[in-house]
């Protein structure tokens, strides 16, 4: 699958959730994603965040008020193109268009890192070690990274019987048939390739009240001091 093309073509979707692939997220769904990010990343006002897969900036534009400075990079350049529209005005955001297999960023930058639901978009294992390196570089000794939504290989039966309930069967199939392309590593694996990058792991439920909780789980990652 070409992700980069993917990614574009829903840029001009008719709102930001849709543009991003929340499309199925309400509201209080999307603030208690983003009340499980301030949590497991620990964020102060002193902070600054990558926000890696930032797609319409939504979560940057939360976040930023509250923070020093938020870098925020997308494969997408019509992505970044959207979210820039969405942050006019907005002082401490950096926008930039990049690969989290090869951020745009320098070393030991940021104290947080955030990539929601963007693992699961790379192509395979040795992609993920390079993300993995990446993350490692671009954080500060004691920083934390938050690798969130990555999809469960033992849950997808359950997830793609939960899709064909829809009601609109002609977008559950394009979603069942899109399930190949996606990157579906055991949380071990995905503890290992942390591991082999100098991090410190662990897994992390995702809280009940987001949707996607029962077939996915956030991969937490510290830098030593
Ligand atoms: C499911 S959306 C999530 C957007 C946002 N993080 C959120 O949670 O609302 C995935 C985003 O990751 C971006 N993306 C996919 N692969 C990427 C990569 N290798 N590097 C950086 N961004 C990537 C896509 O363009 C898209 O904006």
């Amino acid at each position: 699958m070409d992700w980069l093309t993917f990614w574009d073509a829903k840029a001009s979707a008719g709102n930001d959730f849709q543009a991003t692939g929340r499309g199925l997220m309400d509201v209080p769904g999307y603030l208690n994603t983003v009340a499980e990010i301030v949590r497991i990343l620990d964020l102060h006002q002193g902070d600054h965040l990558a926000d890696i897969g930032c797609g319409a900036g939504l979560i940057a534009m939360t976040l930023a008020p509250w923070l020093k400075r938020v870098y925020a990079v997308d494969l997408s350049p019509a992505l970044i193109e959207r979210a820039s529209k969405n942050l006019a005005g907005v002082n401490n955001v950096d926008l930039k268009v990049g690969n989290l297999t090869e951020l745009p960023l320098t070393d030991a930058l940021v104290d947080k890192l955030l990539a929601y639901s963007v693992l699961q978009y790379l192509a395979d294992e040795s992609n993920v070690s390079q993300a993995m390196h990446e993350v490692a570089r671009v954080l500060k000794p004691g920083g934390r990274a938050l690798l969130a939504a990555n999809p469960d290989p033992t849950q997808r039966l359950v997830y793609e019987a939960v899709v064909r309930q829809r009601a609109d069967q002609a977008a559950a199939a394009r979603e069942i048939s899109l399930l190949d392309d996606l990157l579906w590593l055991p949380e071990a694996q995905l503890l290992e390739l942390a591991a082999a990058a100098g991090l410190k792991a662990r897994i992390e439920p995702i809280d009940a009240c987001i949707w996607q909780h029962f077939y996915m789980f956030d991969l937490v990652l510290e830098k030593s001091k």
